[in-house]
């Protein structure tokens, strides 16, 4: 099946009993067992079936399996927030302590998970110099446990070259994590280029309405979690939390995701709701559909904006001279994403100007709205970070991040440029010029 039909179908057919069309919301704590040892087998893992909605519930397992088959993986779990989705990625691999190398255009809160929350918990967040691969591939030793990237930087915008990134990290022993938030599956597939791990807040693009945090997590199922057993102990000895198990050998190419529910799930919650897997699942019928919309919108407001004399500068990658632009063709079918930064003339000050004007752009910290937003990295998202760390991921003290959504691109047009008529008069604009 192809995108738009996974997105609306993938996961569920009209259940048994009501034959009902829309999946339904299983709004249930637990399950009944039949008898004393189908529990017994349920606890197991030795049956299928459910026991209890922290470890797994139906409403989240249709959008387990819809987020699972658009990705192409052998299995996905639903978390509460795409946070709780990269902190369950990273310590799936992590836990016997070691570092995760990564590009340094991140968003701000996983930036400080992996420098500061992580390393108290014995795991070190190693930044390279860039998002190139021979700068990734420096920082790799034997203690190296994932490298991780997000496809598309958020709010950089840069696109990484999964393909070499994959296959540094192969050549390494270990798997390649990457963030697919900002493109979706329907612009990338990053397992079809050797990813293993797809991590997703699916409170941006896919669930697309701007009304319900998620997260998930999707397994390739490619990663050879027993050729690599020293640098993988959790996946190759047995878990003593789990009277003996040894993931790699009982779940084979779903070691991964399982370990991440049996282990980090169970024991840790950040479950998603069941009202909150529909709420997402609603939106993801359309995902493919708006995805070509802000697309097409954001070409049109980043060719505008680059014409406009008011404006220093527009970091869009589907310009042909971004440096961004041969992996815009490879990975995204010349689709550039709609999440892009620009500077006005005048710096800060009018930046901040042209922020307050706007009226139909909404100024928040959130992208992948079906709405047009807008935020500025510096004093949000990415506060915490120095002014070079900054500077690294993109973020001037100027910078504006737009997420173009799906409205009319003429009124967001309007919206930009009577906006950029309160922060730059024309005064000023021949001061700056
Ligand atoms: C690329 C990316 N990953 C992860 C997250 C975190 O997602 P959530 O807000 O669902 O926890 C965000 C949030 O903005 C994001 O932009």
């Amino acid at each position: 099946m192809r995108n738009e039909t996974i997105a609306i179908h993938a996961g569920y057919e009209p259940e048994a009993t009501t034959h009902a069309v829309a999946v339904p919301i299983y709004q249930t704590a637990a399950y009944a067992f039949d008898s004393a040892d189908h529990g017994a087998a349920l606890f197991n893992l030795e049956t299928e079936g459910f026991r209890y909605s922290r470890i797994a519930n139906p409403t989240s397992a249709v959008l387990e399996k819809r987020i699972a088959q658009l990705e192409g993986g052998v299995g996905a779990l639903a978390v509460a927030t795409g946070q709780a989705a990269l902190h369950f990625a990273f310590v799936n691999v992590a836990d016997h302590g070691g570092n995760i190398v990564s590009v340094p255009q991140l968003y701000g809160t996983t930036h400080t998970l992996l420098s500061h929350i992580l390393p108290r918990q014995g795991i070190i967040g190693r930044f390279a110099e860039s998002d190139r691969p021979d700068a990734i591939e420096k920082l790799i030793d034997e203690n190296t446990r994932a490298v991780f990237a997000e496809t598309i930087g958020n709010p950089a915008g840069n696109v990484c070259d999964i393909e070499a990134l994959a296959n540094i990290a192969h050549a390494h022993g270990v798997p390649l994590i990457v963030d697919n938030t900002v493109a979706t599956p329907i612009l990338l597939k990053p397992f079809d280029y050797g990813a293993d791990i797809a991590v997703h807040s699916l409170t941006k693009f896919l669930g697309g309405h701007g009304t319900t945090l998620g997260g998930a997590i999707v397994d390739s199922g490619n990663f050879p979690w027993a050729e690599h057993a020293d640098r993988f102990p959790a996946y190759n000895k047995p878990d003593a939390s789990y009277h003996g198990l040894v993931y790699a050998e009982r779940f084979g190419k779903t070691a991964y995701i399982e370990r991440a529910r049996s282990v980090y799930q169970r024991t840790m919650g950040s479950v998603l709701s069941p009202f909150n897997a529909f709420l997402l699942l609603q939106g993801i019928e359309t995902v493919a559909l708006r995805m070509e919309r802000h697309v097409e919108n954001a070409r049109k407001v980043a060719e505008f904006l680059r014409g406009d004399p008011r404006v220093a500068w527009v970091n869009y990658t589907g310009f042909p001279d971004s440096p961004y632009y041969p992996l815009v063709q490879k990975y995204l079918n010349g689709s550039a994403s709609s999440l892009f930064t620009f500077g006005i003339k005048g710096g800060m000050e009018a930046g901040k100007t042209f922020y307050d004007a706007l009226k139909l752009i909404t100024r928040l910290v959130n992208i992948g709205d079906a709405k047009s937003l807008a935020c500025h990295p510096a004093s949000t998202t990415h506060r915490q970070m120095s002014a070079e760390q900054q500077r690294v991921a993109g973020v001037l003290p100027e910078t504006i991040r737009l997420s173009i959504g799906i409205e009319h691109v003429s009124d967001i047009i309007e919206d930009i440029d009577q906006a950029l008529k309160k922060a730059c008069p024309s005064a000023q604009l021949e001061a700056a010029e």
